[in-house]
Order: C-alpha cells, then structure tokens, then sequence
C-alpha cells in the first residue's frame, strides 16, 4: 500500500530550553528530524512533508539536505498536533493515499514497526502505534474497548482513573488520508491545553463508526524528547542499541559503555575497539581492524588489519589502508595512507599521499597550510622519513628515498635519494664545560 509521511516539527521545543529547533537536537550525530526521515524513506513513504513553524528557516535547510525533494508547510501558529497536520492538506488532501503521521522529537521509531502498522491498516481505518510502560508520565493514554481503541486522552485532561492505564499513545498514526483531514475538521480546542489535539481523531472516528486498532512497540522506540534531560538519555538509549548490534555482528568491544558511535557507523566483523574511542560521522572500519583506547575518528574509511591509536586522531577524508599502523597522538586529516606504511609516533599528516611501506618518523609534520591555501604532500612507495622532518607542502619525496632527521624538506627529494636539510653540528671541544662554569660564577655574583 503506498502512503505519504507527515512529520511534525513545528513545535518550540519550549522544554528544550535551547535556541536551536527541537528537532534539529542530535542523536547519534544525526539530528532528531533526520532520524525520522530515515524511518520513513526505509518503511517505504512516497512522500515527506515537514511541518515546520518555529524556525522553519533552519528546519526547511536541514531537511532538504537529506532528501532534496522533502516539502515543507509551515504552521504559523503552533495551535496543537492536529492543526499540524491539517497544514499538510494542501499538498495531501487529494493524495487518495494513506498518511503516516510521525512526530519530529520521536526519533527511535523502527521501520519494521510501520511495516506492522501498514500491515494492520488492511483490517482498520485507522492503525495507532501505542506501548506499554511503567512510566506512563506525560503521555496520552490509549483508552480501549478491549478490542480497539476508541479514544484517546492526554494525562493533563486525564483523569485519575484514566491516569493509571499503562497503555500509551506514541504519536504514530496510519489512515486514510481523506478521513484523518474529515476528522481532523472536527477538533476542537476544549481541553486543559487550549491546544487540537490529533488524539482527539480517534475518539470522533469511533463516534462515526470507524474502526481503529493497536498496534503495540517496544517502549524503547517511543521514546519522545522533549527535554535536555531526554535527550541525553535518548542518546544513552541509541548507544546502547549500537553497542549491542556491533557485538552481535562480531566487533569486540573492550568495554562498550565507553564507546560511541554515529548514525552511520559501520565496522566490520572481528574488529577489536578499545576503551573510550569516539566514531563521529562517516566512518566505516573494515574486518579485522584494531581501534586502540582514546581515539577519534570522523570521515574515514580503515581497512582490514590496521591498527589506529592509542590516542590517535583521524579526519575526514582519511583512509588508512590494509595493514598500516597510525600510532599514538598522531593525527591524519585528507590522506591516503598506504598498506603497512607506520606513522608511529606524535605526527601530523594532512593532504598528503603516503605510498606503501613507508615508515614516517616520530614528530613527523606535513606543513601543508601557507595561511591562505592547502598544498599536497605525496610521499612514494617505502621511503623512509626520518624523525622530526617538516615536509612543507607542495612537496614530493621519491621512491625508497631517506630523509635525515631534522630535515626541513622544501624541494622535491628523488627516488631513492637521502635528503638533508639541517645545519652540520659542530663540537667545540671543552666549551660546554667553560660556558656552564662562567653561568655559575655570574648567579652566584648576583
Ligand atoms: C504528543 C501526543 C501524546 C503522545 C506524545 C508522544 C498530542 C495531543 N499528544 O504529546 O498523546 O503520548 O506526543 O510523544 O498529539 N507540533 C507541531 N505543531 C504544534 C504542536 C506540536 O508541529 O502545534 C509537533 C512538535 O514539534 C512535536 C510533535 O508535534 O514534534 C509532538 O508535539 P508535543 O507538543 O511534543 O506533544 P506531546 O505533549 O509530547
Ligand atoms: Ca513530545
């Protein structure tokens, strides 16, 4: 069956007590809206329209950077759920389609759980996703006739008796598109909130003898933000999902409650991640590979058997390829490091090319930044850069060349050549001993 989605995100998000538009909030490093967006391209939608209002602005640029043809209406006035969703139909009225109606601040939601909701729309009118819990809180409460829900009260407007249900509303509804905008004409505002009420559609489709039923999830999936405080427990939620399915899937994971991951992680089987790595976005790790204690990586792709940290930094735009080690504070940005080269030691490599086999020595620098423009450093198959060379970038160094430690590399250094760029030392016998007896007399003077 095809259906749209309508997101709602036009609320302020007053509880939040941020600036920033609720659902632009991150888990994951992906912001809340994103999250739903996700869901709903997965379960299969035809369409997204965002209901945007409170800066719609910034809400309208996120969403199409995700998907550049989501629509956006805007709700001038955020009057409540239902006069959300009635923004959406001048573009879904007509559709003869099914709507799913997604909250933007109920990020977790599965696509598999639209799939059963879709699935029990074939016997309903309108399918209403709900959860069991111990905490039912601020949450509307799923008044049922023991075979379908026939209405639905939000806990401000409850009463006791209606306050002890554990059954709760998630927000998520499935239904004819033409009947959700028909009810939704009829809400009114009569409630402890002044606010239309979208819950309010179920108990008037029971009244006009349409049927809607239940479709119970894991408490989990619902779980709505509407605070700092759970947001931070959200993301507590998303980690220990990750962590779950990456050691399932066979990553080992040292002691996953200091790991954490993005969105879009992937690692591959056999991986071994140490204690306190954090994964920003972009990242994928091959099989086999070994993230050591204390690092960070953004934007990069490692392959098979490498091994990155402790304390390592990786940027975007890095790969690190088969076999290669990236060792203690050393940090990769926009590079290619090639198999089983080492980068061992305190070292910053940025825009450059390493080849294969090529050992960078400890205090290594790709000075590739002249204050107005990056320049490239290619460092060719096996060369070995001595410790504490500045290679100032654009710069090239040849094939199984050497450069001597200390060396300041401005020019191209031919294969196989040895490059020495630092001043002859020189000894001047028994002046050490002169100098530090003429400091001492001149202190004790003082
Ligand atoms: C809503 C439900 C409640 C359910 C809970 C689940 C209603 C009346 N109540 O309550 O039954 O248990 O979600 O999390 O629907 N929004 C708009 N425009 C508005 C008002 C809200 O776009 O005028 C958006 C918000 O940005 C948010 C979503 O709708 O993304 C839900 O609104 P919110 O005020 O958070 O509803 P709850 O009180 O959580
Ligand atoms: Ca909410």
């Amino acid at each position: 069956m095809s259906f749209s989605v309508v997101i709602l995100a036009a609320g302020k998000g007053t509880r939040m007590k941020s600036e920033k538009p609720k659902v632009l909030h991150t888990v994951g490093n992906a912001s809340m809206l994103h999250h739903v967006m996700e869901v709903a391209k997965r379960a299969g939608a035809e369409e997204t329209v965002i209901v945007a209002g409170h800066q719609a602005d910034l809400i309208s640029e996120s969403a199409k950077l995700k998907s550049p043809d989501a629509r956006i209406v805007i709700q001038e006035k955020q009057l409540g759920t239902a006069h959300a969703v009635k923004q959406a139909e001048r573009l879904l009225g007509k559709c003869g389609k099914d709507i799913l109606i997604l909250y933007g601040d109920v990020p977790f939601i599965k696509s598999e759980t639209i799939s059963r909701l879709i699935k029990a729309r074939k016997t309903c009118d309108i399918a209403v996703l709900g959860f069991d819990t111990k905490h039912p809180g601020m949450y509307g409460r799923l008044i049922s006739n023991g075979e379908n829900i026939i209405g639905i009260v939000e806990a401000k407007d409850a009463t006791q008796e209606q306050l002890n249900i554990s059954l709760c509303n998630s927000g998520v509804i499935l239904g004819r598109a033409d009947l959700i905008f028909d009810l939704i004409a009829k809400i009114g505002r009569d409630n402890a909130s002044k606010e239309f009420y979208l819950t309010d559609c179920i108990e008037l489709a029971t009244k006009a003898g349409f049927k809607s039923s239940l479709v119970l999830c894991d408490e989990k999936e619902t779980t709505g933000v509407n605070s700092l405080e759970e947001l931070a427990r959200a993301e507590e939620l998303f980690q220990k999902a990750k962590r779950i399915e990456f050691m399932e899937k066979g990553v080992q994971l040292n002691s996953p409650e200091t790991v954490f991951f993005s969105f879009d992680t992937e690692i591959g089987k056999g991986t071994v991640i140490e204690q306190n790595v954090v994964i920003a976005p972009a990242v994928t790790i091959e099989e086999n590979a070994t993230v050591r204690a204390f690092s960070h990586l953004e934007g990069c792709r490692i392959f098979p058997n490498s091994k990155i940290g402790p304390y390592a930094r990786i940027r975007p735009g890095s790969i690190v390829s088969e076999g290669a080690n990236i060792g203690n504070f050393v940090e990769v940005k926009k590079s290619i490091v090639g198999s089983k080269s080492k980068i061992n030691h305190l070292s910053y490599i940025g825009d450059a090319k390493i080849g294969e086999k090529v050992n960078v020595g400890a205090g290594t620098i790709t000075c590739n930044y002249d204050g107005v423009s990056k320049h490239n450093t290619d460092i060719e198959d096996g060369a070995f850069i001595g410790s504490n060379t500045m290679l100032v970038a654009p710069v090239k160094v040849g094939k199984s060349s050497v450069t001597a430690s200390g060396s300041v590399i401005t020019k191209d250094v031919p294969d196989e050549a040895l490059a020495f760029a630092r001043s002859r030392q020189e000894n001047k016998i028994g002046m050490g001993k002169k100098l530090m007896d003429f400091l001492r007399k001149q202190k004790n003077k003082s």
